[in-house]
């Protein structure tokens, strides 16, 4: 193991540069404390403080890498870490030895603090140690490949399958975008309903999750939880959801999509008792309130814990997904108006046609999600999903039906496995006539994203829309979309985003929200349609008018006062840019087109 240790070391120090010079000899000492304390027992006196210097601060949470300067030891780290348990636990430690361990690394590199970190590896320890039993062959380059390719540790990880994808498909010619014929959808994402949020708590509580009733008082009257929510670490109240629906209620729509998420991120405190009850009641409340069809997908944080989607052949209660897929087709069929137990129960997905010439599938793309465990066991099509989805989509282009794809994780989401995303974008390619829309949630920002022909590079063959989020996390105003469809292709012509003012509304209580449209995509944009051909050429005026990526910006975060003060420079334009056009992680093609589109605009 030690020489196991040095070899990375000396690949790490030799090969990888710049990199300060004062940081390899912490890194060596990390590697060589690490060892010691971890098979003697004897913590080295130097370890606890090289750990502390060398922090990775809230790593697993969403979206940490756009905030936080993560950087390439990050990696090393892994594989070190990774490689001294993986050998531990061939030795016969037990959990608990490995707990404790984990707790010290969690702790002591500021992953999260002791409460959140215990709770955590908790619920997550006996699915590790499942797959690393079931696994003989496993190193660090499978686990630290697929759970911190976000970060770029996949070199070598050898995650290379591909579906069976049928012949034929026709070049892409958008159909008809009539306006005067078209019927309204209504798209509701990442509610993250919240029955602990405390309004009056503290708001700058340090833990994934903020303004729960045990994180004690606020300092300050800038740092106290608002009546609604909070635009820090908080998520959705009861009191929230409701106005919400409330106010839904208020538009003429014939169909409701909700792309997933439920529960709160109060991660380290998740049950399948807490999740159920959560899960139970938002969707009995969609069901008695809504009077149309609802079509709802699972989120990351539907599971307990959250974001692990075991096979099905593993039977283990404890860490089997089975409680929930059989919730789900309980409380979604009545929603949906059709029994769709069968393959709910199979992997969480679902097909329907609500009326002729139309239909919904419904994925469940969370197994793609890199701090899904599972992938480590076995990273091929989990479920049998894409391929399900590529035989759908087959046999609803033989039936002549249009169709619309909805799901949780956004493909080009850098923390989506790549293989899978590429599997997905040929798919989306191959069917590029038959899919009329893409409907997605997770980022909890408005955006989209456009899916390119993968052997003609300027040719756009798709576009998905984020349903953006309910809850303000963070730093946005709580929003929904309504968009027109075409009643005949059922093409997307059309949305409009509806918001309020979350610091003037938690400034005065008792008045009643404000809800305003922030914008119509056409009128913003000044685009005809949503149709892929359109958007594309918005991408190419947002990389010549950069004025446009201000708008953008803004609609990101739904006027979010906290969001907008940081204001967006270059080079978050030109990450939005990137953003919109990647649809697989580490394909950077698209991206480096409209940056140096953008260098050249103003
Ligand atoms: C670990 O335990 C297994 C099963 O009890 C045993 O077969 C194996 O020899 C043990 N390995 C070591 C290294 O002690
Ligand atoms: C994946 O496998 C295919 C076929 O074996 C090969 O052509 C391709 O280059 C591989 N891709 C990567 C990223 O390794
Ligand atoms: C993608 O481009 C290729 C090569 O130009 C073309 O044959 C194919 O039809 C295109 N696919 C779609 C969906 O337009
Ligand atoms: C407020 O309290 C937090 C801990 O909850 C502390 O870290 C912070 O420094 C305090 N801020 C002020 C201004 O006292
Ligand atoms: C939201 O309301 C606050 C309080 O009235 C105000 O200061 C702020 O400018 C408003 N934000 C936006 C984007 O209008
Ligand atoms: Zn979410
Ligand atoms: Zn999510």
């Amino acid at each position: 193991m030690a020489l196991l240790s040095l070899i990375y070391l000396l690949v790490f120090v030799s090969f990888t540069s710049p990199i300060d010079i004062e940081t390899p000899e912490g890194l060596e000492l990390v590697a060589e404390g690490l060892n010691e304390f971890f098979t003697t027992g004897r913590e080295p006196d130097y370890l606890r403080e090289t750990l502390q210097n060398n922090q990775l601060r809230n790593i697993f949470r969403d979206n940490v890498v756009e905030n936080e300067d993560v950087n390439s030891k990050t990696c090393f780290f892994c594989h070190v870490i990774v490689n001294l348990l993986i050998e531990q636990r061939r030795l016969n430690a037990s959990r608990e030895l490995l707990a404790t361990e984990g707790g010290y690394l969690c702790v002591n590199l500021a992953v999260e603090n002791e409460r959140v970190c215990k709770g955590a590896i908790e619920r997550h320890i006996d699915i590790l140690l499942y797959i690393v039993d079931n696994t003989p062959d496993l190193d660090s380059t499978r686990v630290c490949g697929s759970v911190l390719q976000s970060i770029g540790c996949s070199s070598g990880n050898n995650f290379n399958w591909s579906i069976q994808l049928p012949s034929g498909g026709s070049p892409f010619t958008p159909k008809s975008y009539d306006k005067k014929q078209s019927f309204k959808i209504l798209h509701l994402s990442d509610f993250h309903f919240d029955p602990d949020y405390t309004p009056g708590g503290n708001e700058d509580c340090g833990e994934p999750i903020c303004c729960q009733s045990d994180q004690g008082k606020p300092n300050s009257s800038e740092t106290t939880c608002g009546y609604w929510s909070s635009y820090k670490e908080a998520d959705t109240s009861w009191k929230l959801v409701k106005e919400t629906v409330k106010q839904i209620n208020t538009h003429q729509f014939d169909y409701l999509y909700y792309t997933g998420d439920i529960i709160s991120h109060r991660v380290w405190e998740t049950s399948i008792e807490r999740n159920t009850k959560s899960l139970s009641q938002i969707y009995s409340y969609m069901k008695k309130k809504f009077n149309v069809p609802v079509f709802p997908v699972l989120g990351n944080h539907e599971p307990n814990p959250l974001d692990q989607w075991p096979p099905l052949d593993v039977q283990d209660e404890i860490i089997s997904n089975r409680w929930l897929f059989e919730l789900v087709a309980k409380l979604w069929s009545p929603l949906v108006g059709e029994d769709i137990s069968e393959t709910v129960l199979k992997g969480g997905y679902y097909t329907v046609s609500p009326k002729a010439g139309f239909r919904i599938i419904a994925i469940n793309s969370n197994p793609c999600y890199s701090y899904n465990w599972w992938l480590v066991l076995n990273d091929v099509d989990p479920y049998g999903q894409l391929q399900w989805l590529a035989d759908t989509l087959l046999e609803a282009e033989k039936n002549d039906e249009r169709v619309h794809i909805l799901s949780h994780v956004p493909s080009g989401t850098s923390e989506c496995l790549s293989v899978w995303a590429r599997e997905y974008s040929k798919i989306v390619e191959r069917f590029a006539n038959t899919i009329a829309g893409q409907f997605v949630g997770h980022t909890h920002q408005d955006e989209f994203y456009v899916y390119y022909n993968c052997s003609d590079d300027t040719q756009a063959v798709g576009a998905a829309f984020n349903g953006a989020a309910v809850t303000p996390w963070i730093e946005s105003n709580p929003s929904y979309k309504i968009f027109d469809v075409d009643s005949k292709s059922f093409n997307l012509l059309d949305y409009e985003e509806w918001t309020f003012n979350l610091t003037l509304a938690n400034s005065q209580p008792s008045a009643p929200l404000e809800w305003y449209k922030l914008y119509r995509f056409t009128e913003a944009y000044e685009v005809d349609n949503l149709s892929p051909t359109e958007v594309n050429k918005l991408l190419y005026k947002m990389a010549e008018n950069h004025a446009l990526l201000d708008d953008y910006y803004k609609y990101r975060y739904r006027n979010g006062d906290p969001g907008v003060e940081k204001g967006c420079d270059d080079s978050c334009k030109k990450k939005s840019l990137c953003k919109i056009a990647t649809t697989i992680t580490g394909d950077d093609t698209q991206c480096r087109r409209f940056t140096e589109l953008y260098d050249r605009g103003q």
